[in-house]
């Protein structure tokens, strides 16, 4: 079965340079992938991505089906990211 949302966040770790992997964004998608398996199986995935070209404004991360990034988030963010993810759950399920 094909997940009804996608989160792929950012996990690159550029040398020298700002990355979004010494903003925490290991912490944060451990986080999110074991909320979205014990809560909403395979409708809600949470992906590990490499960079996705707004290291200055990470941690960055890429939702789907909505075409959205969300930006400068920190692993203390994570409620409202969850949040967020089941607002795009419910649209895609509405439609
Ligand atoms: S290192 Fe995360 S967007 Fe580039």
């Amino acid at each position: 079965m094909k997940s009804h949302v996608e989160l792929h966040v950012c996990n690159y770790e550029r040398k020298d340079d700002e990355n979004c992997i010494q903003k925490g964004s290991k912490e944060l998608t451990d986080k999110l992938k074991k909320w979205s398996k014990e809560t909403h199986g395979k409708d809600i995935k949470i992906i590990r991505s490499g960079c996705l070209g707004k290291c200055s404004e990470g941690i960055a991360m890429a939702c789907y089906p909505e075409k959205k990034f969300i930006l400068e988030a920190t692993p203390d963010d994570s409620k409202e990211i969850k949040e967020r993810l089941e607002e795009a759950l419910r649209k895609v399920l509405e439609s």
